[in-house]
């Protein structure tokens, strides 16, 4: 298994926003939550990323129960994200931003650039790897993000509304990679998504809906 949570609570003060959602994910398997705009989505796919702890429950990533003493290290080497505000560093070219998970984890090295490049080659921005991130486009930075979250080979790939700022052709090809990738290297995809056609192209298809993840076709 990849991830395992079993009963993730988040409570932001009063606001009970995740009440008991479990879900379990395999290799290779893809799957896609919907849910309205506030219901959650971000907030669970940050704790699926461990970057935001659960107020209650337990969360396994390839089968290691995330404590805290090694979260920078299970991130690090298992998990890519891809942030619906994309987190890129401004002031850093594209291919520095790309390379950072590797560049953090000490792994960086004459391969890993040249799958940078083609990793930049596959979104679109082989032309831009020399171009300082401040100075792209919300859908150029979507895909440097995109591009970062595929460079560490992560085996769980968590990416929330990646192609929210892309035109539909490109959006279509950033499906492509993201489920391509997940298939052909083995990972697991988790995906936000509000386009649904993108979201039935998943091995399954969830909600969330009053903090709690549902199956429509169960
Ligand atoms: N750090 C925080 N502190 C307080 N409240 C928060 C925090 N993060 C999220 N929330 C609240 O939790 C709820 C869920 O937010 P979240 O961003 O997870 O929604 P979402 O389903 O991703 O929505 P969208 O589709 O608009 O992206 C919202 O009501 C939000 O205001
Ligand atoms: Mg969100």
């Amino acid at each position: 298994m990849i991830l395992q949570a079993e009963d993730i609570h988040k409570n932001f003060g009063d606001l009970k926003v995740l009440r008991g959602v479990s879900l379990q994910i395999k290799e290779r398997e893809t799957v896609a939550i919907m849910g309205k705009s506030g219901e959650g989505k971000s907030t669970l796919l940050h704790i699926f990323g461990t970057l935001d702890p659960p107020s209650d429950g337990v969360l396994r990533i390839c089968g290691k129960a995330v404590a805290k003493h090694r979260i920078a290290y299970l991130r690090n080497r298992h998990i890519g994200f891809i942030f619906q505000s994309y987190h890129l560093l401004e002031d850093f070219t594209v291919l520095d931003n790309v390379l950072m998970p590797l560049k953090i984890g000490r792994q960086e090295n004459v391969e890993s650039k040249e799958f940078a490049h083609s990793l930049l080659k596959e979104v679109g921005l082989e032309g831009k790897a020399n171009v300082l991130a401040k100075y792209l486009s919300g859908g150029e930075k979507q895909r440097v993000a995109i591009a970062r979250a595929l460079c560490n080979k992560p085996d769980l790939l968590l990416a929330d509304e990646p192609t929210g700022n892309l035109d539909q052709s490109y959006s279509h090809d950033i499906q492509k990679l993201l489920l391509d990738s997940a298939k052909k290297h083995g990972k697991a995809l988790i995906l936000v998504t509000h386009d649904e056609e993108f979201a039935r192209s998943c091995d399954r298809l969830l909600f969330l809906n009053e903090g709690q993840l549902y199956n429509p076709s169960a």
